[in-house]
């Protein structure tokens, strides 16, 4: 089988300065990737890339063999791109359950007309939604927050329904920026067995940032590396762990 998502060359320069330059990766269907480097490196910026919020300078993204140039955001979204954010996006006055549902929005097959007229076929599709919201939830341990304010939950639990909102969009290939920031060891630990439980059981492929080396470590079967947005470094956790380039650039610099 050919990779979820490709990118060849990818540039993209914000007045005068490149941001992301040559940068090339693969993530195969049912993988786990991992970009990492130092603040600034431009690791967000390739998420933009991927979801259409900048548009590269140069350089090729294809999802699923298919050539993403010019497609909007939300067209990136249809074609099975999802995303969550460095710092966390949720609707936190509504309700877990409502945030999820929220999510499904654009997937639904009734139109305005149905919803605003209430006509049976808005309530079969809305008690649905609300079925495979329940069930999202579920797979998260995260039932018995269905009815809570977003906001009022623990902060590890809202990364977990930012991962979620993500999820019901049904993607291919969903990115993970900096999941485990902010949180605990526990709260970490949790998380990689989540998102390990998430590849498994919905059968998608991750690219994940990450800082938390112990996390990225342990769940990707491969590894990227940028530093002042050029790959500096590729390939398996162990690889990279002892490659001097990384270590100096990166690693090096955290252990101190
Ligand atoms: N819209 C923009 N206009 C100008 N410069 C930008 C823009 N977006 C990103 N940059 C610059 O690109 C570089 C890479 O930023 P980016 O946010 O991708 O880094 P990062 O690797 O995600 O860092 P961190 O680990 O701190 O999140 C930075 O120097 C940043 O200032
Ligand atoms: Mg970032």
């Amino acid at each position: 089988m050919s990779n979820v998502l490709k990118c060849e060359h990818l540039r993209v320069v914000f007045g005068g300065l490149a941001a992301v330059s040559d940068f090339n990766i693969e993530v195969g269907e049912n993988q786990i990737v991992g970009l990492i480097g130092p603040n600034g490196a431009g690791k967000t910026t390739v998420f933009n890339l991927l979801t259409g919020v900048y548009s590269p300078t140069s350089g090729v993204i294809t999802l699923c063999d298919k050539d993403l140039a010019g497609m909007s955001t939300i067209a990136r979204s249809h074609e099975g791109i999802a995303r969550t954010f460095q710092n966390i996006r949720l609707f936190k006055d509504m309700s877990v359950i409502d945030n999820v549902m929220n999510s499904f929005n654009n997937r639904m097959s009734y139109s305005i007309a149905h919803a605003m007229l209430r006509l049976p076929k808005y309530w079969k599709e809305e008690e649905k939604a609300r079925e495979k919201a329940m069930n999202l939830l579920h797979v998260f341990n995260m039932e018995r927050y269905a009815h809570e304010a977003a906001g009022n939950l623990p902060y590890g639990s809202q990364r977990r329904l930012e991962i979620i909102r993500a999820l019901a969009t049904n993607p291919k290939l969903l990115l993970l920026d900096e999941p485990a920031a902010g949180m605990n060891p526990a709260e970490t630990d949790n998380l990689m067995e989540t998102i390990g439980k998430i590849r498994d059981a919905y059968h998608i492929s991750i690219l994940l940032i990450e800082h938390d080396m112990s996390l990225v470590m342990g769940i990707c079967e491969q590894i990227t590396v940028l530093n002042f947005g050029e790959v500096i470094a590729q390939g398996t956790p162990e690889q990279i762990q002892k490659d001097p380039v990384v270590i100096e650039a990166y690693l090096g610099k955290r252990r101190d």
